[in-house]
């Protein structure tokens, strides 16, 4: 028996991988600082988890629309002036909107534009989708426009944006995503908005969503999470906002898929929206304090560009790699000698860099970045 090309060609996620063999060092006694987390260590607001077990407790525990619950969907609506519920699709994360999206989109040897550095799973995602991902360089982790136009052929079907970016934590200007939206009309493309981290742009910026361009509108698929923003990692609550034709061929896959995303999990999901947004902007200022705390430090030893969004720093470190060291190497190293988990920047396109995350506690974050420095 052999299993399929299409999976033997694909990696599994190589930061799930090294999540568990941080797991496996914990159980064995070591006490591990994890920078490598792709999640902020504040816990889930009270609220949520009250209005969870509430929705648990009143039976809702069947299956809900396809679409995701009716008034969570028209809440989530209100953020994108002029598109109604019948432009909103709940999915478990993020990450399976954006599975379904290529599954959507792409034909065979369909191509995607990804900027790099990207997130690890948009590349084996299009793979599976049978599309081919296209990676184009970035300059100081900002977009280079003039290459990704470059980079359009016949079969580029659509031009991935991720802002804040992780790794990078870059977040691109207003004039960019114009110019994006731009080529991406002019060659009747799709754009791929993936917004995870828009709950979190530093030092006083208003969030630039793809949306807000009005030439990108019918051609826009973003994907938002209430992972990050709300510490809801474990809920799996993420949603698709789009053009009513792509929500519904995106409604059809998931109707096969998963069906609903779990039902008492969106009723937490609609007291989170309740927060409002100065519990948002609470959020972001501890985390902006803690980009200041790590940046201040890191940029001692590396070679670092300033954060402006999300919560990772994304150093280049070819000055303390031995040898032909890999930054994938110098990870494990890290990892065994100081017991400090950080994630290679080979995961993300990008070798010689280490992605450090900073929504850790600020005790942590000092001792990690200590620790990592007293090593080298
Ligand atoms: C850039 C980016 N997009 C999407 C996701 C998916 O998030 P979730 O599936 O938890 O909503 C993540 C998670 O790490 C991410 O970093």
């Amino acid at each position: 028996m052999k299993l399929s090309n299409k999976i033997s060609a694909i990696a599994g996620s190589q930061t799930v991988a090294f999540t568990t063999l941080i797991q496996q060092l914990q159980q064995e006694g070591r006490q591990i600082i994890d920078l490598a987390v792709g999640e902020p260590q504040l816990d889930t607001p009270a609220a949520v988890i009250e209005a969870t077990q509430k929705a648990l407790s009143a039976q809702k525990t069947r299956y809900s629309p396809v679409n995701g619950l009716l008034e969570l969907r028209t809440r989530l609506a209100e953020q994108f002036d002029g598109w109604g519920m019948k432009n909103i699709l709940i999915t478990n994360g993020a990450k399976q909107a954006l599975y379904m999206i290529f599954q959507a989109i792409c034909n065979f040897a369909d191509e995607v534009i990804v900027p790099v550095p990207y997130w690890v799973s948009f590349v084996e995602q299009i793979n599976l989708a049978g599309g081919r991902p296209v990676p184009v360089a970035t300059q100081d982790h900002q977009l280079n426009v003039a290459a990704i136009e470059r980079a359009l052929t016949p079969r580029t079907k659509a031009i991935l944006i991720n802002t804040p970016n992780n790794p990078s934590g870059a977040v691109y200007p207003m004039e960019d995503l114009q110019k994006v939206a731009r080529l991406a009309a002019d060659n009747d493309l799709y754009i791929i908005a993936d917004e995870a981290y828009n709950a979190f742009v530093y030092d006083g910026a208003v969030y630039m969503s793809m949306f807000d361009i009005d030439v990108a509108r019918d051609r826009l698929i973003v994907t938002r999470s209430f992972s990050k923003s709300y510490s809801m990692t474990g809920f799996r609550i993420g949603y698709a906002a789009a053009p009513a034709e792509v929500i519904a061929a995106l409604s059809k896959i998931q109707s096969h898929l998963t069906g609903n995303v779990c039902t008492f999990a969106q009723y937490g999901a609609l007291a989170a929206l309740a927060l409002g947004a100065d519990w948002l902007s609470a959020r972001q200022t501890d985390l902006q304090q803690k980009r200041d705390i790590a940046y201040e430090r890191v940029s001692r030893m590396f070679d670092c560009i300033q954060p402006q969004g999300a919560f990772y720093l994304f150093p280049e470190v070819s000055s303390v790699l031995k040898n032909n060291e890999t930054s994938e190497a110098l990870a494990r190293r890290l990892l065994k000698e100081t017991g400090v988990a950080v994630v290679a920047g080979e995961v993300f396109g990008m070798a010689r860099h280490l992605r450090i995350s900073f929504a850790v506690s600020e005790e942590n974050l000092i001792n990690g970045i200590k620790r990592i420095a007293e090593a080298l």
